[in-house]
């Protein structure tokens, strides 16, 4: 096998190679004046197997796709016998149903893309939904990071807190969160309006008061779902607050008003890149890969 570092995860890609042992193939990438993508492979993948790690995150995820598309073209044509796609952001997999009449399923369509690509598999990490994936026309899966955001916690000092999930499709999170942490689990409830986007959350017989909370959430897009959980905390008594997301999109002043809100400190994994992505992936996907290896 082979890992391909896709332009959008280099250091993952390097990171993933360096623990798993399997020899990295560097990518020549470029956005033409007019705007359009360029990759290029610069090594052999002729007859391997290659695993294409490219997380597909903001900004730019339109263009990410395109070059993991391009990548897998490239690879199949360079003589590839399997093309793995490793996307530890997936980009679109919130739009997994039609919400309002008139809307499509962008999922569904992306992974019908990809495929057509030379895509063979999937692996991602902490899709939003699970069974999403079970639509896909390829192998598809989806590892969860939550073992190793729950051990951050407790390398921290914070064995023994509270996990706490900010809706109730996160409790399998907070549940797993849990089982590292060693602490009690609960969850809120949150309702969206799906033309405003504007939620609203709730909390019934939740115990906080006096407790360190970690909120726990596949995703912080905007930040509101963290802020309203946080003020509900807060109100309930929670002596400290934190929190940790597998993919901390961050949009705008997300960060900033989390932390206003009274949380101590958020983080996520390299899925997305930047300040607060303190836990990597690498572990988990190296020894992924190895499995699939032998
Ligand atoms: C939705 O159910 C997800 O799990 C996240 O809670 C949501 O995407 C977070 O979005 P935001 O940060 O904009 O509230």
């Amino acid at each position: 096998m082979k890992i391909i570092s896709g332009p959008a995860s280099t250091a993952l890609a390097e990171a993933v190679s360096a623990q798993s042992g399997i020899p990295i193939v560097p990518v020549v990438s470029k956005i033409f004046p007019d705007g359009e993508s360029y990759v290029r492979l610069e090594g052999e993948v002729a007859g391997e197997k290659v695993a294409i790690i490219q997380t597909t995150c903001p900004p730019a995820q339109d263009g990410r796709l395109l070059q993991l598309a391009f990548l897998a073209d490239c690879a199949k044509r360079a003589g590839a016998t399997s093309v793995s796609a490793v996307v530890p952001y997936l980009a679109y997999a919130r739009q997994d149903k039609i919400f309002l009449t008139g809307e499509g399923i962008s999922i569904e369509t992306l992974a019908r893309m990809l495929k057509a690509s030379g895509i063979d598999e999937l692996l991602t990490v902490n899709i939003h939904s699970e069974p999403t994936l079970a639509q896909f026309a390829f192998r598809a899966k989806s590892l969860s990071a939550i073992g190793l955001i729950a051990d951050y916690f407790v390398k921290k000092g914070h064995k023994h807190a509270y996990a706490l999930a900010p809706d109730k499709g996160a409790m399998y999170i907070a549940q797993q969160a849990q089982a590292v942490l060693g602490g009690d689990a609960g969850h809120l409830s949150k309702t969206r309006d799906r033309h405003t986007g504007q939620t609203v959350q709730t909390a019934e017989g939740l115990k906080v008061a006096g407790q360190t909370v970690i909120i726990l959430d596949d995703i912080i897009s905007t930040g509101g779902t963290i802020v309203g959980a946080a003020k509900i905390l807060k109100e309930q008594g929670a002596a400290h607050i934190f929190c940790g997301c597998v993919h901390g999109l961050l949009i705008g002043d997300a960060q900033k008003r989390i932390l206003d809100a009274g949380v101590e400190e958020i983080i996520g994994t390299d899925s997305v890149p930047g300040a607060t992505s303190k836990v990597s992936l690498a572990p988990l996907i190296s020894q992924t890969l190895k499995d699939a290896v032998v």
